[in-house]
């Protein structure tokens, strides 16, 4: 049984869409206040609204997550509305694919600002001020592509793997002042981010255990277990939540 998040305060990165959507409306459902953020001000209106009519608390942030700056912004606004920040999920991604020869430089760097740089400077705003509370929880987001070569993936999957060291680096540098640090991998999801690859995503699940792409609730629950109490013994692990991809 998942432990209750009344009295929390949880901030979504990427909560106007597919598995932090999900992990948005699972939250708020265990009780906690969400606080989503993304670019799309409609998406963030109806994901808010869907949360409030099932007799949750939400609220939604705009924030275009480029830089340390916009990163620092949506904490202190998610502070400003839902108080100290015990929850953070850094899932707001972006995973562009292609030849390494055709790989621009600027997307290069969108893909590291995206993934990596502002998931480090979130955590840099929020797990001090958790561990000078002696508790919190950060999921970040992987992916199965952080640990398997997948042609045309080099940077996207370069990026989640710099997600997972972190992962495991701030386990050792905040789990000792309280704060669980740890991420999910998901296998293919079906999601609005992945409909542009069709077919090609059941073909990457076919291959693994459960023979179908996982569902955005199914991560969320995975995260939703990572946050609860029921994982207080849990620090530093990557969760497969990949139908059993990664294990064949
Ligand atoms: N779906 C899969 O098969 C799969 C598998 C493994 C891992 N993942 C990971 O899971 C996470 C979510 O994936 P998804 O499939 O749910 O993606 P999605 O449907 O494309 O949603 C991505 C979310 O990230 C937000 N976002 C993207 N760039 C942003 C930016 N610059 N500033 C602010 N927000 C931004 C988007 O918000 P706006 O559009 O509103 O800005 C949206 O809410 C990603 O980290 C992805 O790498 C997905």
């Amino acid at each position: 049984m998942t432990a209750e998040l009344s009295g929390s305060t949880a901030l979504v990165t990427g909560g106007t869409s597919g598995i932090g959507r999900a992990t948005a409306i699972t939250l708020a459902g265990l009780g906690a206040h969400v606080v989503l953020s993304g670019r799309d001000a409609g998406r963030g209106a109806e994901a808010v609204e869907t949360i409030r009519a099932a007799g949750g608390k939400a609220d939604f942030v705009a924030a275009d997550l480029k830089d340390a700056a916009s990163a620092r912004e949506l904490a202190a606004r998610a502070r400003e509305l839902g108080g100290p920040i015990d929850v953070l999920v850094n899932n707001a991604g972006i995973f562009p694919t292609g030849p390494t020869a055709d790989f621009a430089e600027a997307d290069f760097d969108t893909v590291f600002t995206t993934n990596v740089k502002v998931p480090f400077f979130l955590v840099a705003e929020l797990a001090p001020e958790m561990a000078a509370r002696g508790r919190g929880a950060i999921v970040n987001v992987s992916t199965i592509v952080a640990k398997n070569g997948m042609a045309g993936m080099a940077v996207y999957g370069a990026s989640k793997a710099a997600v997972e060291l972190m992962t495991k680096a701030w386990a050792a540098e905040f789990g000792p002042s309280g704060v669980r640090v740890n991420a999910v991998s998901p296998g293919p999801t079906r999601t609005e981010g992945t409909a542009a690859f069709g077919d090609g995503l059941d073909e990457l699940a076919a291959a693994g255990p459960a023979g179908r792409v996982g569902t955005p609730e199914e991560i969320a629950a995975a995260i939703a277990f990572l946050v609860a109490g029921d994982a207080s013994f849990v620090h530093g692990v990557v969760l497969p939540v990949d139908g059993g991809r990664a294990a064949v």
